[in-house]
């Protein structure tokens, strides 16, 4: 057997970045909380801007070592030259987009993703001067008519939220790379179990550690993994100037969470699967869209891209989406009426497309009737945890009755 094999996701996600502390001989990591450190003034400097390998954590904002070890392990998991941190993965993209975005420079967007990305492009980059175009990322030609000779970065997220709409990485890349701009991909959902944009030609990706990585739901944090000088870059004009770092103790949980990734995506996976079949054969659902299932518009982009179909899914109800979100609020049992996913809990809510196209999105023509393909006049998104399957069928089928 060679011993030169690169070794598998599982081992690395255990071992990257976790030697055993030479100080202590503990084999778990020890937490390091101190906010500053000894550092040798013929080594690094007391300004950020003379901040060296040599001497990598001189104040916490900068670096600590629970933080560098957690950057190292997502570095190797998506097949990227380095990480970077943050505090949440609102931090990771604001701070990407601000750091590598100047004024005058146009920025390419998915026409949906998630909310609050959505919403600082709209509200917020104008303000700096960032100009703004929107494309539906399942349709090439409308990327590709979107960009313009200031195109500098264009933003995809596979599959996208809420309405799990899947854009073609190495397609998306080639077309960046043609208009001499970079592709960003927000992979959060995917996770690098089931994809890993770099190697389909992304530049950078970026990911909500608050879902599946950290996967328990205790710690919000954000990463972007990429190549070693732009992140270095970053590191300095976007993480230490903006100062959204990510602590000590939530990247220690993080890194733990990251032990069971391979393990929990695909129990997630087998589980959305039998949710999202069973839901499909049943009288009061509509309509679901599972990357997992033939019937999502793009399974056959989803069986080349994805490796794992992950715990994500959508359904539309017959009945009112509205008047079942009450009901499912009052009699859910297993299921946990709430935002955010990725964690061991099964957790849904209901987004009504009016209330999402007014405080989100701005879709018209095209795009409105892509959204609307997806998700109908609303959707119940769905994160299935870690649960009995069958448990979960029987609760949803118990909350959709009317009684
Ligand atoms: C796809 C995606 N990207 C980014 C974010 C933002 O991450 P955070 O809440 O950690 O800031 C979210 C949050 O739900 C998300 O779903």
């Amino acid at each position: 057997m060679s011993t030169n094999r690169k070794k598998a996701f599982s081992t690395r996600s255990i071992h990257t970045g976790e030697p055993t502390d030479p100080a202590t001989q503990a084999v778990e990591p020890s937490l390091v909380l101190s906010t500053n450190f000894v550092f040798n003034p013929d080594e690094a400097g007391f300004s950020a801007e003379t901040l060296s390998d040599k001497t990598p954590n001189v104040y916490a904002r900068w670096s600590t070592p629970n933080v560098r070890a957690l950057e190292e392990k997502l570095a190797d998991l998506e097949e990227g030259e380095d990480a970077l941190c943050f505090a949440s993965g609102m931090a990771a993209i604001s701070a990407l987009i601000l750091g590598t975005l100047h004024s005058g420079d146009h920025l390419v967007l998915s026409d949906v993703c998630y909310a609050g990305v959505s919403e600082l492009a709209r509200n917020t980059l104008p303000g700096f001067g960032i100009e703004v175009t929107t494309a539906n990322f399942s349709d090439l030609e409308a990327v590709a008519a979107a960009v313009k000779s200031n195109t500098k970065l264009l933003w995809a997220e596979s599959p996208c939220n809420p309405i799990l709409r899947l854009t073609d990485i190495a397609a998306v890349a080639e077309i960046a790379h043609n208009a001499g701009a970079q592709l960003g991909v927000d992979s959060t959902m995917a996770t690098p179990v089931a994809t890993r944009p770099l190697t389909l030609g992304a530049d950078l990706v970026a990911h909500s550690l608050t879902k599946y990585l950290n996967g328990h739901g205790d710690a919000l944090g954000g990463a972007i993994i990429g190549r070693k000088e732009a992140l270095g870059k970053l590191r300095q004009g976007a993480l230490i100037h903006f100062g959204g770092a990510l602590s000590p103790f939530n990247a220690w949980l993080i890194r733990r969470g990251l032990h069971t990734l391979e393990v929990r995506m695909k129990a997630h996976q087998e589980k959305a699967l039998h949710v999202a079949s069973y839901l499909e054969s049943h009288a009061a659902i509509k309509r679901v869209i599972y990357p997992g299932l033939a019937s999502h518009p793009q399974y056959a982009l989803a069986q080349r891209q994805m490796s794992n179909a992950s715990g994500m899914l959508t359904f539309q109800t017959k009945e009112d989406g509205v008047e079942v979100a009450r009901r499912f609020y009052r009699k859910l049992q297993d299921f946990t009426y709430a935002v955010s996913l990725g964690k061991q809990r099964s957790l849904l809510f209901y987004i009504p497309t009016e209330d999402i196209l007014k405080s989100s999105f701005s879709l018209e023509g095209a795009a409105l009737d892509s959204y609307k393909d997806f998700a109908g006049e609303g959707i119940f998104r769905v994160s299935i945890g870690l649960e009995d399957a069958e448990d979960l069928c029987v609760d949803l089928d118990q909350a959709l009755r009317k009684d």
